[in-house]
């Protein structure tokens, strides 16, 4: 190891890497419509006490496992005990060559409706389902999203994701408020905020609960080692409990505020909230075209899921760089040039899999579906229970000792944490695997 190991520079750099590795399509895409299928209010409350339980406590396991080892995650495992337990890191891995190619896919969308406002084809009938069933035009955008996401990864820590996050995650604030502004002053806008956040405990189910389960792993980014590779840049006289809390409450914050741009602007125009994902990409831009300066915000939004796509992909490709690194020792600049452009490839067939290769299928779903599935629902749940029993069983309690600065006792809690780890979490998600088949 030539280089001396990078580590965040500022104040709060750690928070503001995951923040925008948490803020991502899960938060703008997804939450809104869930919550609103799940009973609004309920979901969001039932949602928060799971984030702020378990979510935190795999987080924290993360977090704690990296920046004790200061390596990714492989390396780390290693480090810390050996055995088998590397393999959480190769299944890391696995899932960064999975989730990328399908997240890029989507980040390649955001960019193309940027482009497809602007010259006012977003809202044309169809036109959303004509551009990603187009064949090579999506592909374009994904090669354009995979660059973006590259050019940042490549800078490095402090001088690509630290500094980019910096810029792009009080950008993206400052984009969502005059976007809330705008949605719930609509008329009408009563009723979509009384259906995000007025609760309707009657929809609450198991399903629900495990919705909200899956919904707040894939939200915080955990389960695939992004947070032990972004925890291995902490310094050790940093305590990370504080640092945890934040990007779980900001996380949160942002699925909150993404509810009240799409709801409220959703109810005021008569349409459907269940219409799932393609509210955003169908449902919105008709809205855009009825508002005057409706082409002002609807490149608004596009620019806000953009930037949030973006900052959430970097950390994706992180994790494979910077085992490439830790392990091979491949430098930063080949390893991003090399996994980009190969992760650029395996999406090629998931994107062509909404057009041309729509009928190729497995289990009855398309390439897309399937490596969705495959990341989401056993590779990131399956890493996390590992994670978690690791720092339950393996690591305690030498973890207790690891979560302030350095020569710190452990805060009294520490037990409540261990047990979580240890038990109720890796219970909760093998639930819910089982639940997803
Ligand atoms: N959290 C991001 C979102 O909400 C997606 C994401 C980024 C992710 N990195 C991850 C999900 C690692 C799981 C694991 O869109």
């Amino acid at each position: 190891m030539a280089q001396a190991r990078e580590s965040w520079k500022s104040r709060g750099g750690f928070i503001i890497a995951a923040a925008g590795s948490a803020v991502g399509l899960g938060n703008i895409w997804r939450f809104p419509y869930v919550a609103g299928e799940n009973g609004g209010g309920a979901f969001i409350i039932l949602y928060l006490a799971i984030v702020f339980t378990v979510g935190f406590s795999i987080f924290l396991a993360e977090q704690t496992i990296g920046r004790a080892a200061q390596r990714s995650p492989a390396a780390a495992f290693r480090r810390l005990k050996g055995g088998v337990w590397p393999i959480l890191g190769y299944i890391g891995v696995l899932c960064a060559v999975v989730i990328l190619p399908f997240y890029s896919v989507i980040g390649g969308w955001t960019l193309g409706f940027i482009w497809k406002t602007v010259a006012g084809t977003a809202s044309d009938a169809g036109g959303f389902g004509a551009f990603i069933s187009h064949g090579w035009l999506p592909i374009l955008f994904h090669g354009l999203f995979m660059a973006a996401t590259a050019t940042v990864v490549i800078a490095g820590i402090n001088q690509g994701i630290e500094r980019w996050c910096r810029i792009l995650l009080p950008g993206l604030v400052i984009l969502m408020f005059v976007l809330i502004i705008r949605s719930v002053s609509l008329s009408g806008a009563e009723k979509g905020i009384a259906f995000f956040l007025s609760p309707d405990f009657s929809k609450v189910t198991m399903l629900t609960v495990q919705a909200a389960l899956s919904q707040a792993f894939f939200s915080i980014s955990v389960g695939m080692g992004v947070m032990i590779t972004y925890g291995s840049y902490i310094s050790r006289d940093r305590s990370l409990p504080g640092d945890a809390a934040w990007v779980v409450g900001l996380d949160s914050s942002f699925a909150i505020m993404a509810g009240l741009i799409i709801l409220p602007a959703v109810f005021a125009f008569g349409q459907n909230p269940s219409a799932g994902p393609a509210l955003t990409f169908v449902t919105l831009p008709q809205i855009f075209s009825q508002i005057p300066g409706g082409i002002f915000f609807g490149l608004l939004f596009f620019l806000m899921l953009s930037v949030a796509a973006l900052t959430s992909a970097i950390s994706i490709l992180e994790v494979a760089v910077a085992h490439l690194g830790d392990e091979h020792n491949v430098s930063r600049h080949k390893g991003t040039i090399w996994t980009g452009f190969v992760l650029f490839l395996v999406g090629i067939p998931a994107s062509l899999s909404f057009g041309p290769w729509a009928d190729i299928t497995l289990f009855g779903m398309t390439i897309f579906d399937l490596m969705d599935f495959f990341a989401t629902k056993l590779l990131l749940p399956g890493g996390a229970i590992g994670m978690a029993l690791f720092v339950g069983w393996v690591f305690w309690p030498d973890a207790a000792k690891s979560l302030y600065a350095e020569g710190e006792a452990p805060p009294r809690w520490a037990f409540v944490w261990r047990w979580m780890c240890a038990i109720i979490a890796p219970a909760l998600i093998l639930w819910v695997m089982i639940g997803g088949f």
